[in-house]
């Protein structure tokens, strides 16, 4: 453990699905990123971008041919690996599952606080976000200026937070939401030239 990070044994008894290999080692040290063994996170950031991005090229290849042996794994095509397949297919459990970006974003962001279910009805700390203005006004503004910003402590119903993503989405992913929102709840005609309005709502600094 290094300030409660688990590192993982570099051995044949490593954890992953994919055994790692000489090429692997060298992807991860080199870039931070391995393409079967995720990235170096936690203390391992400044170990690899701060210490051994410093390292000629020729010390990094001898340091992963090194760790490769030990693990001792052939170096056999892993995109191929039962594995990997196994696990491409259990998090795609149908292909048409929900392909359209709007809706995946949608779920991935929103859903997880903003869904009514019949037993209780509609409730105030969580909006259902297909009756109100944000999503029936001509203009997109509030939904995009709440999606951008959220809604503070001092708004809305007291103490009660939406967060912002400004930092967390782009002008067209906020865009595909917005447009998502608008074309499942409301049956109303589609706002135009969304991405264009993030962006400008986006560059706005208000006074609210
Ligand atoms: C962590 C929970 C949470 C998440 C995630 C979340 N919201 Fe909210 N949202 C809230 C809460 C709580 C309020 C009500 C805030 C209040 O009343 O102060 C709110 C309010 C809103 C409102 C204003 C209500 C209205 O109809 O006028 C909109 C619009 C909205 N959210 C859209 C979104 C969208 C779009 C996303 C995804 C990008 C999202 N929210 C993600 C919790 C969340």
């Amino acid at each position: 453990m290094v300030d409660s990070w688990t590192a993982p044994a570099l051995t044949a008894a490593n954890p992953s699905g994919v055994p790692w290999t000489q090429a692997e080692f060298a992807r991860y040290l080199v870039t931070g990123a391995g393409t079967f063994h995720g990235v170096a996170a936690g203390p391992m950031g400044p170990v690899v971008h701060g210490g051994i991005a410093e390292l000629p090229e020729s010390d990094i290849a001898a340091i992963a041919t090194y760790l490769g042996d030990i693990v001792g794994a052939p170096e056999a095509d892993a995109q191929q690996s039962p594995v990997v397949l196994a696990s491409i297919a259990a998090g795609k459990p149908d292909p048409a599952y929900r392909q359209a970006l709007g809706e995946r974003l949608y779920v991935s962001a929103c859903a997880s606080c903003h869904y009514s279910v019949p037993e209780n009805g509609v409730t105030a700390a969580r909006p259902d976000l297909g009756i109100n203005s944000a999503t029936r006004e001509a203009d997109p503004s509030n939904l995009i200026h709440v999606i951008l910003d959220g809604v503070a402590v001092k708004e809305g119903s007291g103490g009660v937070v939406m967060p912002a993503y400004r930092e967390a989405l782009s002008d067209s992913q906020i865009a595909a939401i917005a447009e998502y929102l608008r074309a499942s709840r409301t049956g109303l005609p589609a706002w135009e030239n969304l991405d264009q309005r993030v962006a400008d709502l986006r560059a706005h600094v208000g006074t609210h």
